[in-house]
């Protein structure tokens, strides 16, 4: 492809659907089955990811991640839990831990990993009380459940009611900007505007031993424009290094105002 618009969308593979694919991954590899999975983006570019990535022990954690966790205090809420590998480690430093996941499978996972608290719910769904927690956990780029800007937006608004005075959200990210120099990605992200889209998201598909997910949005959002989110939510980015120069990995401590 060259550098034309790109109007109709590519015709992905026919596959068959799995409604909860992603949770299979993780069932997979805790039932002993460790594997690969793919992530297919809607301009049909494949990105191949492994499950052990779910699963790492203290010591294999990449050290951002190690320095956030220990930064959480109180009532923490882990919001795409997955495997639960982050809220383990805070359960088993005697913290109380709310683990929740869309796929039903990651959460029974997590329930056998030994998390007290694992409930399936969608993070645009979560039903608690008013300043249940102090800590919200969205690790490995789990801002981009958010889907859209504006998706972003309601979250961060819900999580200020959810999170007492003080409390703190503690996120890694992946810069999209940085993606705009490979020519692919760049062509993608010119395609987001041309649809009216924001030009970090992306529209994925998981795709494993045969099968493929329901497709999902997943919003990749510039620092800048998590800082203005921010302030219009009620948050205010307390922290951000970067980690990882080539990957333009950040990670992010967000502070309720
Ligand atoms: C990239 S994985 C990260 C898992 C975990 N935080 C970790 O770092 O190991 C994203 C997780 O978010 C979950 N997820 C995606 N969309 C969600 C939503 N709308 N509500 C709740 N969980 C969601 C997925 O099922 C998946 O387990």
């Amino acid at each position: 492809m060259n550098a034309m618009a790109m109007t109709d969308k590519p015709a992905l593979p026919q596959l068959p659907l799995e409604r909860d694919l992603f949770g299979r991954v993780i069932f997979d590899h805790f039932q002993g089955r460790p594997g690969d999975y793919y992530l297919r983006r809607d301009d049909n570019f494949l990105e191949r990811d492994t499950s052990a990535r779910y699963f790492r022990s203290w010591e294999e954690m990449p050290s951002h991640q190690r320095c956030l966790l220990n930064h959480a205090r109180g009532r923490v809420l882990d919001i795409g839990a997955g495997a639960g590998q982050h809220a383990c480690v805070l359960q088993e430093r005697g913290l109380a831990v709310t683990a929740i996941d869309a796929s039903p499978l990651a959460i029974e996972v997590c329930r056998a990993r030994g998390l007290h608290d694992a409930r399936v719910m969608e993070a645009q769904e979560m039903d608690f009380p008013a300043q249940s927690f102090d800590t919200v956990l969205m690790m490995n780029n789990n801002l981009g459940i958010g889907g859209s800007p504006g998706g972003l937006r309601g979250l961060l608004l819900h999580l200020h009611e959810l999170v007492a005075p003080g409390g703190v959200i503690l996120t890694d990210k992946r810069e999209c900007e940085c993606t705009a120099v490979n020519p692919t990605h760049a062509r993608y992200q010119r395609w987001n505007v041309e649809r009216g889209w924001y030009p970090g998201s992306q529209r994925l598909r998981v795709e494993y031993d045969g099968h493929c997910g329901e497709e999902f949005d997943w919003l990749m959002i510039t620092l800048h424009d998590l800082r203005d989110l921010c302030k219009e939510t009620g948050w205010r980015i307390a922290r951000c290094v970067q980690v990882n120069a080539g990957d333009a990995m950040y990670a992010i401590g967000m502070e309720r105002e």
